[in-house]
């Protein structure tokens, strides 16, 4: 039904590799702090971001969009207790997550842009690295402040330079128009320099477990981190002229 939208086959054989390789949890852990399965940019330190906006003494709902196979949810759930909510496209995310987080939770197989939610059901809304495969992201802006609650928060990892071209500054950015006519104030943090050395450190990582991931006749995965951060092994001034990464915290009613 999805076999024709941008890198469906590529995420069903990602998530599939992630749910059986002991060499890409391990990466993951060594490159990122904890192994959330991540195809993206989101670390440990990125991730604990999210929770002082997780409300403590009532049930709090949280969905992540484009949520993977749940792990980085599962880790938000342990540290709070929240009731976890997400959606991805990859039917073999979605089945990891569901056998993985069990409780007190709901993923669902969906598209963004089809997907729809009761108004005010969150109490934040997470998005890492996702906004891009968005068809109108003016429209899923708009469908994420009609979802969340009053005082609901939506947390975002935007990247430039890989899916969607670099742009001068935040203000230009597709993301901070899509806001902005949204009528939704954003306070932005720009990681580019951060995500550098994060690069680094995948590229560092995958080295490292070069001989688990040859072991388990996975050259392919070890093959294709080495290619997706090639851009970090030159100098960050190179680098930043390329690539921009922001993370992005947006208050409902600011
Ligand atoms: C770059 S990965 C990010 C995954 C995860 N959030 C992370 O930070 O590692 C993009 C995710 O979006 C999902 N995805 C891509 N296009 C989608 C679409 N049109 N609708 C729903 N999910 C989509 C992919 O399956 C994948 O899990």
């Amino acid at each position: 039904m999805y076999d024709d939208l941008l890198f469906y086959h590529a995420y069903e054989d990602f998530y599939r590799m992630a749910a059986t390789s002991p060499a890409f949890a391990a990466y993951c852990r060594d490159a990122f702090g904890e192994d959330f399965s991540q195809d993206g940019f989101s670390d440990l330190a990125q991730i604990q971001q999210v929770l002082p906006h997780i409300p403590q003494g009532k049930p709090a709902h949280i969905l992540d969009i484009g949520c993977g196979n749940g792990k980085m949810l599962g880790y938000l759930q342990k540290q709070t207790g929240a009731f976890i909510h997400g959606f991805d496209y990859s039917r073999q995310a979605i089945q990891t997550a569901k056998h993985l987080f069990p409780e007190h939770s709901d993923f669902q197989v969906g598209l963004i842009g089809e997907m729809d939610y009761p108004a005010a059901s969150f109490d934040v809304v997470t998005s890492m690295d996702i906004l891009y495969f968005a068809p109108d992201m003016t429209g899923l802006v708009a469908q994420i402040k009609r979802w969340l609650k009053p005082d609901g928060v939506f947390f975002a990892g935007y990247q430039e330079g890989d899916v969607i071209p670099k742009t001068n500054s935040w203000e230009e950015s597709q993301l901070a128009k899509a806001l902005q006519a949204n009528a939704m104030v954003a306070e932005y943090t720009d990681i580019t320099y951060q995500t550098w050395q994060l690069l680094r450190k995948k590229r560092q990582a995958a080295e490292t477990h070069r001989e688990l991931f040859l072991a388990e006749k996975q050259e392919e995965w070890y093959q294709l981190l080495m290619t997706q951060t090639e851009c970090a092994a030159s100098d960050y001034e190179f680098f930043s002229k390329k690539y921009s990464r922001y993370l992005v915290v947006t208050r409902k009613n600011p």
